[in-house]
């Protein structure tokens, strides 16, 4: 069977088997396009506005979401941009393949193809796995690709009010070696979202972004582990996670907990509700020291006359 043949097949099992579960929803599966382009550029990692030379998808940090429906079809081409220095990859953690086919590094100016279907609902990460990895990934090569789930919403993962995306990674100092990287010498901080203390005016005068939610309403975190040795310990200051679905799988399910372990290169999906009788923030931390108080905190404020914009209809990642 050609590579056509057994995609074309692959897509055709996926739709019979929506169309055959009565008991919920028909969803089709899609083939969904992804492009991303490699760019070598300088931009800024904190509040203050100082940059750093990044390696990036797109041009941030991180790349763009990437939301497809579970058993679609995700066909995605990578262009590393001919002015960059560097080979790169993708790595969709969200894929069944062949590493040294799939993922392998391509050539500056040169661009490559490869489809994967998403079989598993979930949160996962992507990133760059060309050599060195601890600097490829720790310059910014990471992103999330969110896998909704066939059945859609349910009473134990029910629809939230809101929705962010937040990926921690690593910032080292500028011109650190890969080796360095890789022991983790001359590290600096925690990038939330490209940036120290993103979204953290408590913490960081240059701050001016905080995510916004209103009283009560349910806040579902997407959040991403780029760090490249540290795992991130997730708690919300003055709150409590309703529900953890662990890789972001709607199955895997834990109740009322205060702090949740994230190794490198996992994501979990987490719901907050705030009281509905009153305003409240929250600090959305990694509660180990080094890395709250070199960056990962980030505030979310809980009121009445929140951004409705914020964390709806795919704005996910505040910039
Ligand atoms: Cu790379
Ligand atoms: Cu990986």
């Amino acid at each position: 069977m050609t590579r056509v043949h057994q995609l074309v097949s692959l897509f055709s099992i996926s739709v019979f088997a929506a169309l055959t579960t009565l008991s919920t929803p028909i969803v089709q599966a899609e083939v969904v396009n992804v492009d991303m382009v490699v760019q070598e550029v300088d931009i800024p990692v904190d509040n203050e506005g100082t940059t750093q030379k990044m390696w990036t998808y797109n041009g941030t940090v991180p790349g763009p979401v990437v939301r497809v429906k579970q058993g679609d079809i995700v066909n995605f081409t990578l262009i590393n941009d001919k002015s960059n220095k560097n080979s790169h990859s993708m790595d969709f953690h969200a894929a069944i393949v062949d590493v040294l086919d799939e993922f392998s590094e391509i050539k500056p100016g040169d661009t490559k193809k490869f489809q994967f279907e998403a079989k598993y609902p979930g949160a996962f990460v992507y990133h760059c796995g060309a050599s060195s990895m601890a600097e490829h990934i720790s310059r910014g090569m990471y992103g999330v690709i969110l896998v909704d789930p066939r059945e859609g919403y349910s009473e134990t993962y029910p629809r939230p009010d809101r929705e962010y995306v937040i990926v921690q990674g690593d910032l080292f100092k500028a011109g650190t070696s890969a080796e360095d990287r890789k022991w983790g010498k001359d590290w600096q901080g925690a990038l939330i979202n490209g940036k120290m203390f993103h979204y953290d005016p408590v913490h960081d005068e240059n701050a001016t972004l905080a995510l916004e939610s209103k009283p009560g309403e349910r806040v579902r975190f997407y959040y991403v582990n780029a760090q490249i040795n540290d795992p991130v310990a997730l708690h919300p200051i003055a709150g409590i996670w309703d529900r953890v679905y662990d890789n972001g799988n709607p199955k895997n399910i834990s109740y009322g907990m205060q702090t949740f372990n994230i190794p490198p290169a996992h994501a979990i999906t987490v719901d907050l509700v705030s009281p509905g009788d009153r305003p409240s923030n929250n600090a959305i931390v990694d509660h180990a020291m080094k890395r709250a108080l070199n960056g990962a905190i980030t505030v979310l404020l809980n009121n009445e006359d929140a951004d409705p914009d914020k964390g709806r209809d795919g704005n996910l990642v505040i910039r």
